[in-house]
């Protein structure tokens, strides 16, 4: 946090506008649409309320099922789950670690021979990197499915050269307290489509008719984001480019200390865009490395530097042990072999480098 985000903070603090609504609020969904060139944002308490949101906007209900990347956070999933749909994993390809569209092909022209289509679309623009859109909107046009983008994690990347945000048909941000920028947790939701982001709005507010009593013709949620965190949001926003440069300078730094090390290979920036580089993730080959991706991380841990797995792909997890998937060999693969480094917009030199001689000098190599 730096000086504009107090200013602003205090500023909201001393109008008086303590509340899920206010001058902040609707300056913050402003900005954002002027920066990335969307038409409407509604800014809300969390990533994972914006993708309830979404779903709930393109009418997601119990026995409907929706497509997203096997390799993610699960609050992707969780959302589905939410509405009583159930989610449908797809594995990553290699290159990106994002959906592969070749696969979300497969599935979906195996979903229309079968007569069910899914209600929608999610690929996820993992670790800061866009998926591949092109193929994506072309195949899911193909079948009219509505494509919602989880941009949770990629705000600041851009894909041929449009902004990450502005990809699908809605998108959806995080600004939890570990992404990009920050406003300790809070998230958006973003489409050009005026009437979703109205709805979204209405549905965030408890779906409080137009009525001079309490009216609610349908059910809503407490789901707006706050005045005071939108102020912290806007000053964000004016040092998100700073973020990203660090975040990639970390990237690069890591990249030229550990390419040559035999058995280390990173997530690959995808000719198609610029990732934010929000995490910057190693594959380990175990054999050529000579130790494995977990004694790595816990020689880190053992001089207190917290390296993370890679997300343990959802068709893993017994919370979703009965959803379908297509493929999964290669997000297991990133799963076993993937590691992400530290890589806050806030390390120094001396951090960054302690983190590569730990590396270098895991015992038993
Ligand atoms: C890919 C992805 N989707 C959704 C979310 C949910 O966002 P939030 O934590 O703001 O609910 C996150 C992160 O937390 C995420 O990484």
């Amino acid at each position: 946090m730096g000086t504009v985000e107090r200013e602003l903070l205090l500023d909201a603090f001393d109008s008086n506008w303590i509340a899920p609504l206010g001058p902040h609020v609707d300056a913050f969904e402003r900005e954002m649409c002027e920066l990335l060139g969307i038409g409407h944002a509604a800014a809300l308490s969390s990533g994972t309320a914006a993708l309830h949101l979404s779903l709930l906007i393109l009418g997601v209900e119990p026995g409907d099922e929706v497509i997203t990347s096997t390799l993610t956070f699960s609050a992707t999933a969780n959302a589905v789950t939410y509405c009583g749909a159930r989610p449908v994993f797809v594995d990553s390809s290699q290159e990106t670690w994002n959906i592969d569209p070749g696969i979300l092909a497969e599935e979906l022209k195996s979903c229309a021979d079968r007569g069910k289509l899914p209600k929608a679309v999610i690929p996820v623009d993992l670790y800061g990197q866009c998926a591949d859109y092109a193929p994506i909107t072309e195949i899911c046009a193909r079948y009219e499915v509505p494509i919602i983008e989880d941009a949770a994690e990629a705000l600041g990347a851009s894909y041929r050269g449009h902004a990450a945000g502005t990809l699908g048909s809605m998108a959806v941000l995080s600004f939890n307290g570990n992404k990009i920028i920050t406003t300790s947790g809070g998230g958006m939701l973003l489409s050009d489509n005026e009437e979703w982001i109205k709805r979204t709005r209405y549905l965030a507010t408890q779906a409080r008719d137009f009525a001079p009593h309490y009216q609610h013709s349908t059910i809503g949620y407490n789901y707006r984001m706050s005045n005071l965190l939108a102020a912290v949001g806007r000053g964000q926003l004016r040092v998100l480019d700073d973020r990203v440069s660090a975040r990639r300078a970390n990237n690069r730094f890591y990249r030229e200390a550990l390419s040559k090390v035999q058995g280390i290979t990173f997530l690959p920036e995808a000719s198609y865009g610029r990732s934010n580089c929000w995490l910057t993730c190693i594959l380990i080959d175990p054999k050529e490395f000579g130790a494995s991706t977990e004694e790595i991380r816990i020689h880190l841990e053992s001089q207190n530097v917290e390296a993370r797995p890679v997300w343990k792909p959802m068709h893993m997890q017994p919370a979703f042990s009965d959803c379908r998937k297509r493929g999964g060999d290669v997000s297991v693969g990133l799963f076993e072999h993937g590691l992400c480094l530290p890589s806050g917009s806030n390390l120094n030199p001396s951090e960054r480098e302690l983190v590569v001689e730990l590396i270098r000098s895991v015992p038993g190599r």
